[in-house]
């Protein structure tokens, strides 16, 4: 039987803010939607079936990382990212050229062979291509496939902004050839053009003209302010194609979410409900809780009373206070799995709201107060 096609509809609309369904033949994905992000084939401290119970439809995982450990070939002999990890969930996969820059001893950047690094795991040299980023991304048998582009550290340079977005989009050209006809995967685009509106028009533009399944917004969460942020999808959200899926790639927090919904944009993912969750902090519909807190030692109420998801209710603030004061590896996993929950009930408390007309109402109420 044929693959089912990569297909996207957008159901709603409530100003920019849209609703919309992503057909995989994984499974559909509702947007607004948050991706989980599962690293090294894992998302840290959770078992995927207990992930997909918190309302999860997609996860991400990243090239760089797996291309240096195990190594692609160990997972197209294990019969793909899939099985390797037992995810039934569609699996996008960013391309290595942000982690190449944040991650890696990079020794240089070659227009023609690529990202020349050393691993930070044991120094071990990698060239880093757009064909390579592919060939690596096809073999881990990724649903949603990211370009191979250049993320530049933070910097106001106008230059040197215009000449990496310029390399991103040889580079979004070339992934897009070796990518070549695969109706039932995608292939993303990334923009790029730090926080100048000619420059992310002019990348926006070159990559439509190329031709992609959906369009990313790269650059962005590194280090600027959120109304800096803003002002840059406000400057996209005119120009973006609207029969296309929007990412805005390592956002955010709930408050970022919510900001970028109303510019218009469909999926995200971002390591901070794992990583807090980690490190003891809980996300809420009242704001942060930091559960190391003294003054949860007598609480005996759980961080929700209304989450029955997961029976994560089950579980009080005085206890999981006890497990990160013990260093308990229980604890990771309970927090972990409640700020997955907790932002898998904001997209679809936006989705909900988007459709009934009082998303904008719905934003005021939260911004502040997440
Ligand atoms: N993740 C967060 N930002 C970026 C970006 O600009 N490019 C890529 N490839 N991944 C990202």
């Amino acid at each position: 039987m044929a693959l089912k096609n990569f297909k996207f509809n957008v159901i709603e609309s409530n100003k920019f803010a849209r609703v919309g369904v992503i057909e995989t033949h994984r499974g559909n994905i509702q947007t607004p939607a948050f991706m989980p992000v599962g690293t090294q084939a894992t998302v840290k401290a959770c078992l995927i079936d207990d992930v997909i119970k918190t309302g999860s439809e997609i996860i991400l995982s990243n090239t760089y990382h797996l291309m240096i450990r195990p190594g692609v070939d160990r997972i197209i002999s294990a019969g793909g990212l899939h099985k390797f990890m037992n995810c039934k969930l569609p699996i996008l996969t960013d391309s290595g050229g942000f982690q190449v820059m944040s991650l890696s001893k990079l020794n240089k950047v070659d227009r023609e062979k690529g990202a020349i690094f050393n691993s930070h795991v044991d120094g071990k040299k990698f060239i880093l291509s757009p064909e390579e980023s592919i060939r690596v991304q096809k073999g881990l048998d990724s649903d949603i496939v990211m370009i191979m582009d250049e993320c530049p550290k933070k910097t106001t340079d106008y230059k040197v902004i215009n000449k990496s977005m310029e390399l991103s989009i040889y580079w979004a050209e070339r992934s897009k050839i070796a990518f070549g006809l695969n109706p039932h995967k995608a292939l993303f685009g990334i923009i790029q053009g730090g926080l100048f509106k000619d420059l992310r028009t002019k990348s926006l533009n070159n990559l439509i003209k190329i031709g992609f399944d959906g369009y990313a917004i790269g650059g962005l969460a590194v280090g600027e302010s959120q109304n800096e942020m803003f002002s840059v999808l406000d400057d996209l959200k005119n120009i973006m194609p609207d029969d296309k899926p929007r990412y805005l790639m390592g956002v955010g927090t709930p408050a970022d979410i919510l900001g970028a919904v109303k510019r218009g944009v469909d999926m995200f993912d971002c390591v901070m409900p794992t990583r807090s969750g980690r490190t003891g902090l809980a996300f809420t519909w009242n704001g942060r809780v930091n559960i190391k807190n003294n003054k949860y030692k007598n609480d005996n109420e759980p961080l929700d009373p209304n989450c029955s998801n997961l029976n994560l209710n089950k579980y009080s603030k005085n206890y999981i206070n006890h497990l990160f004061n013990t260093n308990e590896i229980l604890g990771s996993t309970l927090l972990t799995l409640h700020n997955i929950n907790f932002y898998q009930e904001l997209m679809s408390s936006i989705r909900e709201n988007i459709k009934k007309g009082t998303f904008d109402k719905f934003h005021d109420e939260y911004i502040d107060k997440l």
